[in-house]
């Protein structure tokens, strides 16, 4: 039962000619696949309108061919042929009353258009601003091309009005895309009516809504998503001009949706953004209109969520990432099934999925974007095929994941742990700087494992081949983790780097186990992802000195994948952390390294005490490799399977751990596939043409 004190959360919602059922909005998010795997996006959606969202959004909908950011993939309406697609999600997410939101897009001067070979648009001649800093400008739009601006907006707004969409919403947050170009004085700099004061700035707004009013306002609400600060200080789009915007337009939309300045802030990382970050910038402003106001802040604390709507400071939760994580969020709190909640940790695998142009997976949920792929669902699974017993090995993510789903389904489960802890790599790289919410993933999974009879944990239970043959389970996963490598090699070196024995030579295991160098520590970073940065954290306050050095042309290179890779280059400066880029690591000696430009080769000697390899890792599949070959003896013992699962059989992030353990637990004793593709997958029809 629903605790009352949540009540207010489930109130509806009018929202211009629509009401939406509750406070719980689904903001605009991206996932990868858009144009290209359509029935896998809108199964996503219809699963969050089965998990209660009262307002379910589509990603940015790119609005016109002359407007596109390939190589993002995301949605198109740029003419009829895109309208299966869109009514098909609009369908999905009406499937359980939540209200149908596209967001549009016209990226202007951030879409390079690579793929239409169009010359972009933006207020003023201005270089493309991507992630790559493509060699591409904008021009700057003359009348008629805002004119013409103008009409492609409409055609766009009776397109989304025809695919079923009830909430129709203007992109102009987060730098991306023509609203915010014109608004912010950063990169409007015209001389005509549409630049300089902010009344003239807004223009090309209050004509885009007010055509989006005559065009559909009878029967779609219509919404802007605004930044609340471009963070440039008066230069930019100002947290005060918007309060000026709001105050000077508050009937302008039929809803405000808010969220912070750039995408890196406004999805930031729990190691860099608490919940609920954007309070400070977003207080207040409800107060200068009658309109519903839309906020996020990575939700997943129902409390937090009653305080900000009880004081005002918005009508809507709006949440992406704690929709992602958990679609049932909704539903857990009004069924009173908080503990339930699969909180979101803050990671952003999921971004990297849109920023990889690859379908975007979830740490905390590996159904997402397989929901129509694989039929993945977040909250059930299909029961039990058969009466076997299964034994897992290894506790952490892979291990839980697996024991989790597998209890869900039925089947008898032991889950062995060597040691006293249960979580495994998550548990000790929650405890580094930054990475708290990483526990998150444990917690949820054995909170849900201990309500199940089916499943038994036992720790400090470290199991030999001879102990497993002796058991008796039908199915075996290990799932035993991975170890740091010591000799350097990772992507750089692929053979062992030469070391000295009198130098000590740390592995993140080390740290995570409490042994910590001091003095001058280098940290040789050939990972590239998020651990050398944090062990160089942590190492800062027990070390006099630490340098920080990579092969790489940036610290933690694949983090720009995680919108962190700023936040973590400012934070080692800030730290005094001596960082040397584009620099191996040649030789290791006794009281100091040699390194090598990756460019030059020039060689740098630096003298000091310690040094953290943060490099590969290999698998701890001993065990495995143990049972893998006394199949005779399997047989006799009744083991019918084993399987090594997880950074057991090949390491990587977290997210790849937990989407292993599910796997293991959707497939066993599923018919063996052969050579079929183990997902559905949707290839681009042909069209009547030369080929035809
Ligand atoms: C994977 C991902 C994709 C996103 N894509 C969009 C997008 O297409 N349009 C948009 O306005 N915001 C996008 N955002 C930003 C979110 O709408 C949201 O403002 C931000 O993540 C903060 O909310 P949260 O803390 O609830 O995630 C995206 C966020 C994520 C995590
Ligand atoms: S991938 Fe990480 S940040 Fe994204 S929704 Fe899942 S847990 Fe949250």
């Amino acid at each position: 039962m629903r605790n009352p004190r949540f009540n207010v959360l489930f109130e509806p919602v009018k929202i211009g000619p629509v009401t939406a059922k509750n406070r719980f909005y689904q903001v605009p998010h991206c996932n990868g696949g858009g144009y290209r795997d359509p029935s896998a996006a809108a199964e996503m959606r219809r699963v969050k309108s089965e998990g209660g969202w009262g307002v379910i959004f589509t990603e940015q909908v790119e609005i016109h061919h002359t407007s596109e950011i390939t190589p993002f993939i995301e949605l198109r309406i740029w003419d009829d042929d895109d309208l299966p697609a869109l009514a098909a999600m609009a369908d999905a997410i009406h499937s359980n009353g939540a209200l149908a939101g596209i967001e549009l897009a016209y990226s202007g001067a951030n879409g390079p258009n690579l793929y239409t070979r169009e010359v972009p648009l933006g207020p003023v001649h201005m270089p493309i601003a991507t992630f790559t800093s493509d060699p591409v400008q904008a021009r700057a739009m003359d009348l008629q091309d805002l004119r013409n601006l103008r009409h492609w907006h409409r055609l766009a707004y009776q397109r989304a009005k025809r695919a079923g969409f009830d909430i129709l919403c203007l992109y102009g947050a987060h730098g991306f895309g023509v609203i915010q170009h014109f608004l912010s004085p950063n990169t409007n700099q015209r001389t005509d009516e549409y630049g300089g004061s902010l009344v003239n700035r807004a223009r090309l707004l209050r004509e885009l809504i007010s055509d989006a009013h005559d065009e559909v306002g009878d029967t779609c609400a219509i919404a802007v998503r605004l930044s609340l600060d471009e963070m440039l200080g008066e230069q930019g789009f100002s947290n005060a001009q918007l309060r000026e915007l709001v105050a000077t337009h508050p009937d302008l939309p039929d809803l405000w949706d808010f969220a912070h300045g750039t995408w890196e802030a406004c999805s930031g990382t729990s190691r860099f953004k608490p919940e609920g970050a954007q309070e400070a910038l977003i207080h207040g402003i409800k107060q200068l209109t009658p309109k519903p106001v839309v906020g996020v802040g990575r939700f997943t604390s129902p409390d937090l969520m009653v305080r900000q709507i009880k004081q005002r400071l918005m009508d809507f939760v709006g949440a992406a990432r704690p929709s992602i994580a958990d679609p049932f969020l909704p539903n857990k709190i009004g069924d009173g099934r908080v503990e339930d909640i699969r909180e979101c940790i803050g990671c952003n695998i999921c971004v990297s999925g849109d920023m990889t142009s690859s379908l975007s997976r979830c740490t905390q949920n590996s159904s997402f974007m397989e929901e129509w792929r694989k039929g993945w669902h977040p909250e059930q699974i299909k029961a039990k095929a058969s009466d076997s017993k299964v034994l897992i090995v290894g506790a952490g993510p892979t291990g839980l994941s697996a024991a989790h789903k597998l209890g869900l389904r039925g089947y008898e489960v032991a889950l062995a742990e060597a040691g006293t802890d249960l979580g495994g790599r998550v548990t000790k790289e929650s405890r580094l700087p930054g990475l708290a919410a990483w526990a998150r993933v444990r917690d949820y999974r054995v909170g849900q494992i201990q309500k199940m009879p089916n499943v038994s944990i036992y720790r400090s239970s470290e199991l030999s081949a001879e102990d497993i043959l002796g058991f008796g389970f039908e199915h075996v996963a290990i799932a035993t983790g991975a170890k740091w490598r010591r000799d350097g090699v990772a992507r750089f070196h692929l053979r062992p780097i030469a070391v000295d024995p009198t130098m000590p030579v740390f592995t993140p295991d080390d740290l995570m186990a409490g042994r910590v160098p001091s003095g001058h520590v280098v940290i040789y970073d050939d990972d590239h992802y998020y651990m050398g940065s944090v062990l160089a954290e942590l190492l800062i306050s027990n070390c006099n000195r630490v340098s920080y050095l990579t092969p790489s042309t940036k610290v933690a290179e694949w983090t720009v994948n995680t919108l962190e890779q700023r936040f973590i280059q400012t934070r080692l400066l800030d730290l005094e952390v001596k960082v040397s880029l584009s620099s191996a690591l040649k030789q290791v000696g006794s009281t100091y390294v040699t390194l090598a430009s990756t460019y030059t080769g020039k060689e740098t000697t630096i003298a000091c005490d310690a040094v953290l390899m943060v490099t590969a890792r290999l698998p701890d599949d001993l065990l495995y490799l143990q049972l893998k070959d006394r199949s005779a003896e399997r047989s006799a013992s009744g083991i019918k399977s084993v399987n090594v699962i997880g950074d057991a059989n090949a390491p990587a992030a977290i997210a790849w751990a937990t989407y292993a353990g599910q796997r293991y637990a959707e497939e066993l004793d599923e018919p063996d596939r052969g050579d079929a593709l183990p997902f559905r997958r949707e290839v681009a029809a042909l069209k009547p043409g030369r080929l035809a």
